[in-house]
């Protein structure tokens, strides 16, 4: 059988248990993609019911992107510590995982919060081995700065950033990361100020830096918006929506949300757009939006596919 994705329904693992690995992202290492995420599973050992926040960031590898292996949790909760940031009752989001060339250690960024959004902070965690386990290192305000919904970006020449909404929302923070990803050094770019952009996914092509965001509402959808800069830091050129189709897909973006944007391995311009389903009341149950990006020198355009493979890229 053909493999295909089929946007918006429910994917199941090699398993056949619906993969948990919401506001994800994807990792590439010699021949396998390892996909991390929010595992927002119905977990009676963790103490919590499908609303629960902070059960732990799941991640699951494939070697074609159709059949995912749940690899378990990379990083669990801390289900018997009610003081620490991975508690099931705190709020862990969007983990992203980049390898330090130098350290050879995976390093894990995401974002942690009080269940009320007020701590606003980033947690940073480490392995050795893609899978895992991670050891959690804590979490921290990137130069005093509050941080919600977040990525971290690998660049070519191995410098890595820091996206984060600050600023109680309002504006992109994009922070420089230590030679070691562990830390932030002080060095850091304010763009989109005052617009209340969340949800960055950044990618690089041809030398052009590209970063897709959402509104804020919630876990409602709503417009995207796509920018384009030369430099990291800016100045950074907003392009409006890149969603092309009715106007109820382009007010929402085919219902889902940015998280991530992932570039196909050995296929030249071929980026995958990675975006989240939410359903609020059973957020277990959210489900994954991954649409193929059209790319013409500094455009893009995006459009929804009831089903797809990588020969759209052909
Ligand atoms: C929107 C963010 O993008 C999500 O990651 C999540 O934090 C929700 N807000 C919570 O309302």
């Amino acid at each position: 059988m053909t493999e295909r994705f089929r946007p918006g329904e429910v994917w199941l693992d090699t398993d056949g248990k619906p993969i948990q690995a919401h506001g994800g992202g994807v990792l590439y290492q010699e021949g396998t993609y390892y996909w991390f995420g929010e595992n927002r599973a119905s977990d009676p050992d963790a103490g919590r019911s499908w609303r629960g926040h902070g059960i732990g960031v799941r991640c699951y590898s494939s070697k074609d992107l159709h059949h995912w292996k749940d690899e378990g949790l990379a990083l669990p909760p801390a289900k018997d510590d009610p003081t620490s940031d991975l508690h099931p009752s705190r709020v862990v989001e969007r983990p992203k995982v980049i390898l330090n060339e130098n350290t050879r250690a995976y390093v894990m960024w995401m974002h942690i919060d009080s269940p009320d959004y007020k701590a606003a902070r980033v947690g940073v965690a480490r392995s050795g081995s893609p899978t895992g386990p991670y050891e959690y290192l804590g979490s921290f305000r990137p130069n005093d700065a509050d941080s919600r919904d977040m990525i971290v970006f690998k660049d070519d020449d191995g410098a890595a950033y820091l996206f984060h909404a600050s600023e109680w929302n309002e504006t992109m923070y994009i922070a420089r990361l230590s030679d070691d990803y562990l830390s932030t050094t002080g060095e850091y770019a304010r763009e989109f100020i005052g617009e209340s952009r969340e949800a960055p996914a950044v990618f690089r092509y041809q030398g052009h830096y590209f970063c897709i965001t959402s509104g804020c509402s919630g876990w409602a959808p709503n417009v995207a918006e796509y920018a384009v800069a030369e430099s990291i830091m800016g100045p950074w050129e907003v392009h409006g929506n890149p969603c092309v189709g009715t106007t109820e897909e382009i007010e929402t973006t085919f219902h889902s949300q940015s998280t991530f944007v992932l570039p196909v391995q050995g296929r030249e311009g071929a980026y995958i757009f990675m975006a989240d389903r939410w359903k609020p009341k059973d957020l277990g149950d959210s489900r994954y939006v991954w649409l193929p990006l059209e790319i013409s020198g500094r455009s893009l355009s995006l459009r929804w596919r009831d089903e797809w493979n990588l020969s759209v890229f052909d």
